[in-house]
């Protein structure tokens, strides 16, 4: 490190921050699509917020522009960082604003230039017409509110929102277990009955709001009790009508030990050694019991460790027993066998009572959470986002756009790795022409520009996953084809504290 001199670690970071500072340049570009992938902190939403007024600058009309995130926090720190600019330029003095234009644009400014960029602030701002920086739900739902009819949402539907929803919730929620624990031998009250066994009550809630999050694999099953446990039994492997209490019932009902002689046979083991003994006292535990939920632990005791795996040979039946009583042994290792079997089979079994008790009041949670939306003309997040996607592939994208005042041209996705396939759908759908066909016109450049990072998903809850940025990434740069579609990685982090570099550097001083 000797020949690092007074002030090097200063130098080295600026020399990073000044290559990072380009690359960003590159990305901002506004006539190429690009996709950033890079970490947090290194200057994605920077970018984007410099793409926006480059594509400003050099005459976009601020309406053609959609900038969409998943989060509203996410979607007001992009409108902020766009405004503080264009806010700071209307009161800059011409040398001052020259100094910034010739940061962010690679055009020489001049007068025009700088008229122009003194208006961007109150034109970002115009409604309609203006700057459109949103959630991807608030886009959608603005979408279905203008186009109703095609895209077949009630006119004048209500949108469900964090707070409707646990209202509506907790209603359901109530009535459900009022009504299971009103009637108990109902299927409502015997799913609550086999869950409460293994569920608290907290638990019980989570399970109905995983329900209602997964309705869109659980509705599919549809609302046939009966077919909806076929079908994870047969999952399971095991028989629909398969029950916990029927294996347990033949797990006391052995071929090789009858019951009646599980005293006899007791007293032949307690005559070996240590841990035969041990096995006798349990199988002459079982044989006294006076029911068979007693009987039975003390009876798999003998084949099964406290944690219910088969015993060890080496601590089953000593060599001793085995000379002693070698036809007694050899049915003591064919029930083992035969226990171990039936075990698979219990645990299917009672996978097979919890899964359909939870998919019973799963499904019903589902129904009336429809039902009340349907009645009250409501649509929720993910109903505004399904719908959207849906007409959006069903009429030609160019259709939207016509519709949408003057058509979008520039669409750009902070925090990609919080969209959920659903939501990539939307996103396919409006840029769906950009590359290709009609849309595509002579002269009228189009874009996508998109930044995430797919090691940061916070959503994976919401269907996002890591894989899925990734596969949006080739999947656009293949509809881009020969057209310019960047791949920018930001190694740099401008949040690394400075004050470590200026403490190495005092050191070296
Ligand atoms: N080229 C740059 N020069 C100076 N500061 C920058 C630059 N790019 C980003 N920053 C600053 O770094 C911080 C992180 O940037 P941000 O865009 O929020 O990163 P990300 O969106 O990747 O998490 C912000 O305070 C931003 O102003
Ligand atoms: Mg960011």
């Amino acid at each position: 490190m000797s020949n690092l001199g007074p002030g090097a670690a200063t130098q080295v970071a600026n020399a990073a921050k000044a290559d990072a500072t380009r690359r960003q340049g590159e990305a901002s570009h506004p006539q190429s699509s690009a996709w950033v992938s890079a970490n947090a902190g290194s200057g994605k939403t920077h970018v984007l917020a410099q793409r926006v007024i480059r594509l400003l600058l050099s005459g976009t009309p601020p309406g053609r522009i959609l900038c969409l995130t998943y989060t509203k926090a996410a979607a007001a720190n992009m409108a902020n960082r766009v405004l503080d600019i264009l806010g700071r330029w209307v009161g800059l003095s011409d040398a001052a604003l020259n100094a910034e234009l010739a940061r962010i644009d690679d055009r020489p400014p001049n007068g025009d230039l700088r008229a122009r960029a003194r208006r961007l602030f109150a034109a970002a701002l115009e409604t309609p017409g203006g700057l459109k920086i949103q959630t991807i739900h608030a886009f959608c739902g603005g979408l279905l509110h203008r186009f109703p009819f095609e895209a077949g949402v009630a006119a004048g539907f209500s949108e469900l929102d964090d707070a409707g929803r646990l209202d509506l919730m907790a209603r359901i929620r109530a009535e459900l277990i009022v009504e299971a624990t009103g009637t108990p031998a109902g299927r409502l009250g015997q799913a609550l009955a086999a869950l409460i066994e293994t569920l608290s009550d907290a638990g019980v809630d989570a399970l109905l709001e995983a329900a209602v999050d997964a309705r869109a694999l659980i509705e599919p099953l549809g609302g046939d009790a009966d077919a909806r446990r076929a079908a994870v039994a047969r999952v399971l492997g095991v028989a629909p009508e398969e029950t916990p209490e029927r294996v347990r019932r033949d797990m006391l009902a052995s071929p090789h030990l009858v019951r009646s002689e599980w005293a006899s046979i007791a007293a032949c083991l307690r005559e070996g050694a240590k841990t035969d003994q041990a096995l006798g006292e349990q199988l002459a535990l079982a044989a006294v019991a006076s029911s068979e939920a007693e009987a039975l632990p003390a009876y798999l005791g003998v084949f099964l460790t406290d944690k219910y795996e088969p015993r060890a040979a080496s601590r089953f039946l000593t060599k001793g027993l085995r000379g002693l009583y070698p036809e007694l042994c050899d049915r003591l290792d064919a029930e083992k066998e035969r226990i171990i079997g039936l075990l698979d089979r219990l645990r299917a079994a009672e996978t097979l009572a919890r899964t359909d008790a939870a998919l019973t009041l799963g499904a019903e949670a589902c129904r009336r959470y429809a039902r009340e939306k349907a009645q009250r003309g409501l649509l929720d997040f993910d109903d505004l986002i399904g719908r959207t996607a849906e007409l959006l592939n069903r009429v030609p994208a160019s259709w939207v756009h016509f519709k949408l005042d003057r058509g979008i041209d520039h669409v750009l996705v902070d925090e990609a790795q919080d969209t959920s396939p659903e939501q990539w759908k939307v996103v396919e759908g409006l840029i769906a022409d950009f590359f290709s066909g009609e849309g595509a016109r002579e002269g009228l450049t189009r874009t996508l520009f998109v930044v995430g990072d797919e090691k940061q998903s916070i959503f994976s809850f919401q269907g996002a996953d890591p894989r899925t940025f990734g596969d949006m990434h080739a999947r656009f740069a293949g509809a881009a084809g020969p057209k310019d579609f960047r791949n920018v990685r930001l190694p740099h982090s401008f949040r690394s504290a400075p004050g470590v570099l200026e403490a190495v550097d005092r050191i070296f001083a």
